[in-house]
This record gives structure tokens, C-alpha cells and sequence, in this order.
């Protein structure tokens, strides 16, 4: 059978469907990845924009490339393969989505019971009081203040370095653990804890799968692996 109808089969036997999608997903919506070939870490060094330190060091420059990727992605929608995740939630059984995508598209194509791991763009922190609340306007100038306890804010994203928040790890552990399918869909299977989802389910008895434009670190250990564009082959899954 080929790889796809193979999945096809085990996505509508399964109790409890899990996905997993990392930045390829959002490429077919324009949104640049981290390491592919235009990728924002082959042009900007994460130590200089997204950790704890650099943060600490100089929050405005830390605040204006977070502006510029809120700008870029203000200007995105959700793609087929998007929406076809939001179908597929609805139609289901047991449903769960993990991104490691922090772009909000996920939640503009519809889907509910979704964990971003490694937060969320449109939301800010703050780095005295700890409340999180929607953002979408920063004021770069003066740096954004809590206007609760007129704390720094920062993005509402995990940076390297940084834990997941226990809520989301503990969520998406036992989501992994207990799925009967699990499907890996745009990630380079690098960045840890999500690069270890697959394994962990495969070693629980769950089906892997995964659908990337090329070969992962993962593809050695998932059950089949299609080759293509999110846009193109999640959608047909439905
Ligand atoms: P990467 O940029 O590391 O990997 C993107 C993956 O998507 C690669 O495996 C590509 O082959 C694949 N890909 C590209 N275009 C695709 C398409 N149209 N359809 C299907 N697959 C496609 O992005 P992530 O794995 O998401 O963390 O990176 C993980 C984390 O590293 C990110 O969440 C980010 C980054 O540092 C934080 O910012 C905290």
C-alpha cells in the first residue's frame, strides 16, 4: 500500500489522533522557517534575538525582531494544510495539535484543542508580574510596560535556554503517550522536547507518521514518511 492511503487508513481507525507541526507547515503561508534555505537562523545568530541573556542585554533590539516578524506574519493566513488540521479535529475522534509555531495560524484556521510549546507572537509577558496578555501593537520606542505593574514586557515565547511552560509539557507528554496515530508535519525533528515526540510515541505502540519536503531527523524511526509540500498532502488526508 502506498504511504499515504497506509496513513489515510490509520488516521480513520485511530481513537487518538495527535499532531505535531513545526515551521514548514506555515511556509506554504509565506511565514519563513528556521533552517531551511531562507531560513531567520541562517541570517540571524538566536543568540543575539531569542534567549534569556540577549533579552537582558538589549530589549529593544530583542523587541524590534520580534516586531518585524509580528509585521511579516501580520500579512499571512492560514494555508490548505492549516485548515485541513481544523477539519480534521472536527471530524474526529480524540484530537490534539502540538506546534512548536508561534504564528497563530492554527488557532485562525480553527483549531481548539492545539498546545503551542513554544508560545505565541501575539501575546506578551511580563517579565515582573508574570500576567500574559494578547498583544498585537508594541510600542518599540518606549519598550511596552505591564499595565498592571509597569513591568518590562517581553514576547510570550520560549526561548532557547528557557523550559516549556510544565502546563504545555505535561499536556503534550500525555497527549504523545496515549495516541494511537501521531503525525509529524513540517518540523526538522532538532529542537528538543518536541524533536523527541516521535520516538516516544512509536515507543508507546502508536503508528508514526511523517509528511516533510524532505528527510528528517525523525524519518529513520516513523512507520512512513510522505515526501511533499504541507499544502498539498495534508488536505488529502480528509
Ligand atoms: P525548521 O526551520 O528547523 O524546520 C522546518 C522543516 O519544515 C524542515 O524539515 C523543512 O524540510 C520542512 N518544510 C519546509 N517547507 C515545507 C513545506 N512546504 N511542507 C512541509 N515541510 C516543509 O523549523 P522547526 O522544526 O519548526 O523555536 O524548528 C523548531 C524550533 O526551532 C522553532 O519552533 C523555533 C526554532 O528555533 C523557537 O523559536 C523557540
Amino acid at each position: 500500500m502506498d504511504p499515504l492511503a497506509q496513513l489515510k487508513e490509520r488516521i480513520s481507525g485511530a481513537r487518538s489522533l495527535v499532531v505535531l507541526t513545526g515551521a514548514g507547515i506555515s511556509a506554504d503561508s509565506g511565514v519563513p522557517t528556521f533552517r531551511g534555505t531562507d531560513g531567520l537562523w541562517r541570517s540571524f545568530r538566536a543568540e543575539d534575538l531569542a534567549t534569556p541573556e540577549a533579552f537582558a542585554r538589549d530589549p529593544r533590539l530583542v523587541w524590534e525582531w520580534y516586531d518585524w516578524r509580528r509585521g511579516l506574519i501580520s500579512t499571512k493566513r492560514p494555508n490548505a494544510a492549516h485548515v485541513a488540521l481544523a477539519d480534521l479535529e472536527r471530524r474526529g475522534p480524540s484530537f490534539h495539535l502540538i506546534t512548536q509555531n508561534v504564528d497563530g495560524l492554527h488557532r485562525n484556521a480553527g483549531s481548539q484543542w492545539l498546545t503551542e510549546i513554544h508560545g505565541n507572537i501575539w501575546m506578551v509577558r511580563c517579565t515582573a508580574c508574570g500576567s500574559v496578555e494578547p498583544n498585537h501593537d508594541v510600542p518599540i520606542a518606549l519598550l511596552p510596560i505591564c499595565r498592571h505593574c509597569r513591568g518590562l514586557l517581553r514576547p510570550h515565547i520560549v526561548w532557547f535556554g528557557e523550559a516549556l511552560a510544565a502546563a504545555d509539557i505535561q499536556q503534550s507528554l500525555k497527549a504523545v503517550q496515549s495516541c494511537d496515530v501521531l503525525l509529524v508535519v513540517g518540523t526538522s525533528g532538532v529542537v528538543y522536547p518536541a524533536a523527541g515526540f516521535a520516538s516516544l510515541a512509536k515507543e508507546q505502540g502508536a503508528f508514526v507518521a511523517e509528511i516533510n519536503i524532505e528527510p528528517t531527523g525523525n524519518s529513520h524511526i516513523v512507520d512512513v514518511a510522505v515526501q511533499g509540500r504541507a499544502r498539498d498532502v495534508v488536505p488529502l488526508l480528509l
